[in-house]
């Protein structure tokens, strides 16, 4: 007589259905941890692979835009092993150029070629290549020289390099930019009043918002310069100097 299965606890696979589905929950938790490191360590040798086939000739094999090619290309190439270059880079934005190219520079769009989980990879990788912040830098003015980076990149336009405002567009506006060089003027705006007007714009100028652009931690050390640079000179120290102005955009 086999009509009708009963369950026998103790038979029947040996256990109760919840206690099957428990185990099978463990199983897959077991392969996943045993997998996961192991599918990462393969995307970052995938990443490399790549990188060094595709990139390192124009960003070097080591992220430093020494080579050849970078030494005629203009803009010059990205030095990902530079922490403050590469600091005020977000990962979307960083994926976005792989993916679609920089226009009118030699970063072509990768995305034709590449794979989503390729462009991931790689990137990973780029960001391996980074360097710690220099010995003897503290982290605060790590923080000031990747504010002037920024500042140079987004705001020397119309706020000049030494923060009077003395630009060919900075003359022409109606509402002249902050002199940052006014150290009068200055000393009566508060950190958090520079805040909200990086962030959020001065309507009716050409102070427009950044905070699509630019983090709260970004805005933050942009601030730190100002405060900084056009009262004391900043020192001078390791990667980029107080060179020219950035020519990324
Ligand atoms: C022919 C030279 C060349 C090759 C090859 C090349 N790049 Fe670039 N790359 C550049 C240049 C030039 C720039 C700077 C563009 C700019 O200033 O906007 C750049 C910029 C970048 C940036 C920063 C973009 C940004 O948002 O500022 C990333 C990330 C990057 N490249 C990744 C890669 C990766 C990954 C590869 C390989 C798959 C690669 N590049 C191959 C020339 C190259
Ligand atoms: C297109 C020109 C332009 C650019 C680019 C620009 N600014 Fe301004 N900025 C102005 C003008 C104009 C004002 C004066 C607004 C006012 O008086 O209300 C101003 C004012 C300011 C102020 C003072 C706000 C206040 O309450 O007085 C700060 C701080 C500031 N800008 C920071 C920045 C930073 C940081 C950047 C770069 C991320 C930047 N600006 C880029 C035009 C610009």
């Amino acid at each position: 007589m086999n009509c009708c299965h009963v369950p026998v606890p103790g038979k029947d696979g040996g256990r109760p259905p919840v206690t099957r589905a428990v185990a099978r929950t463990f199983r897959a938790l077991f392969w996943s941890l045993l997998l996961l490191p192991l599918h990462s360590a393969l995307a970052t040798a995938d990443g490399r692979a790549i990188y060094e086939q595709d990139c390192a000739f124009c960003h070097g094999i080591r992220g430093e835009a020494d080579t050849p090619a970078a030494r005629v290309l203009d803009p010059p190439p990205r030095r990902f092993a530079d922490p403050v270059e590469m600091a005020g880079l977000s990962d979307a934005r960083l994926l976005k150029s792989i993916r679609d190219g920089r226009t009118n520079t030699a970063m072509g769009a990768w995305g034709r070629v590449l794979t989503g989980d390729q462009i991931r990879a790689v990137l990973a990788y780029v960001r391996r290549l980074q360097r710690p912040i220099p010995p003897g830098m503290t982290q605060a003015e790590f923080d000031i020289r990747v504010g002037q980076r920024l500042y140079r990149q987004y705001c020397v336009v119309c706020h000049g390099l030494h923060g009077r405002a003395d630009t060919i567009v900075g003359r022409a506006l109606p509402v002249s930019p902050r002199r940052f060089a006014d150290r009068a003027a200055m000393a009566k705006l508060t950190d958090a009043e520079m805040f909200r007007a990086i962030a959020y714009g001065k309507p009716g100028t050409a102070m427009v918002p950044w905070r699509a652009l630019l983090s709260p931690r970004d805005i933050r050390r942009l601030i730190a310069f100002i405060r900084s640079d056009f009262h004391y000179p900043v020192k001078a120290a390791g990667g980029s100097g107080k060179a020219a102005p950035a020519r990324h955009r």
